[in-house]
């Protein structure tokens, strides 16, 4: 991608990798970074992988991992490069959650917790940095069609098998678009919005049912 970049548009890449499920992994990439003396104008914390399964049954190491990505990772970038945007009054931050942020999600609790905390983290720093030039935004899209579904065992689910499933183009370009605005929240389809109405309003026994319905293995054949 680096080279098509290049080649065709004439832009300066600089490939990071690394691998965010590794402790002290955000320090050492924001260090990288300040080595090149490179200015970050916008922080896409995209990084992220979900669990599938009854969490004491699920695999410790990985959901650690998933912890330190989905959690760790992202609030320490945004902590490391936060600052350097509110000195230049301008940036853009965008931190990809879920329609999961809004409710306990069985089947996957531990995936549902993280990106309630990404919700919750977004949504206090929006609001901190208000006035500064610099927003903070929240994606918050439903089912979509990349490998999320493979990375995390969801084949057995009934849960994309459900209708609305998105591509990903809308979802980048709802992502782009609303954080270019620096929306607060982003929401790719009106429907996800709806969808978390539910949340708000319906009594948390009947939620947890049906997110677990959603959630649940399809019948074998
Ligand atoms: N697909 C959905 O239905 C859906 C719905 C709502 C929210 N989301 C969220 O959308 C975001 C993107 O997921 P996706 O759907 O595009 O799934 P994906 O195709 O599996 O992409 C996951 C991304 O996370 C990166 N990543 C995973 N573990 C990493 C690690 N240890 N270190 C560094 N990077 C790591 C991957 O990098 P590599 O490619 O280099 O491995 C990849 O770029 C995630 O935060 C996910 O929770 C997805």
């Amino acid at each position: 991608m680096a080279a098509e970049l290049r080649s065709k548009h004439g832009a300066t890449v600089h490939v990071l990798p690394a691998d965010l499920s590794a402790p002290g992994a955000a320090r050492a990439l924001a260090d990288a970074v300040a080595a090149q003396a490179l200015t970050v104008d916008v922080l896409v914390n995209n990084a992220g992988f979900g669990q599938y399964g009854p969490f004491a049954e699920s695999d410790p190491a990985k959901l650690t991992a998933m912890l330190l990505v989905n959690v760790v990772a992202l609030t320490e970038l945004t902590r490391l490069l936060l600052p350097g945007m509110v000195v230049q009054k301008r940036g853009r931050v965008l931190n990809v959650a879920s329609t999961a942020a809004f409710q306990p999600g069985p089947l996957m609790a531990g995936y549902y917790a993280t990106k309630a905390y990404v919700l919750s983290l977004s949504e206090a720093l929006s609001y901190e940095v208000r006035g500064t030039g610099v927003t903070v935004s929240c994606l918050c899209p439903g089912p979509t069609h990349t490998d999320f579904v493979a990375n995390a065992a969801l084949e057995s689910s009934k849960l994309f098998d459900a209708p609305g499933v998105m591509p990903v183009g809308p979802v980048a370009d709802a992502a782009y678009a609303g954080t270019l605005r620096g929306d607060r929240l982003i929401f790719p389809k009106l429907m996800n919005r709806v969808g978390t109405l539910g949340a708000r309003f319906l009594p948390r026994g009947m939620l947890l049912r049906i997110v677990s319905g959603l959630q649940e293995r399809k019948s074998p054949g």
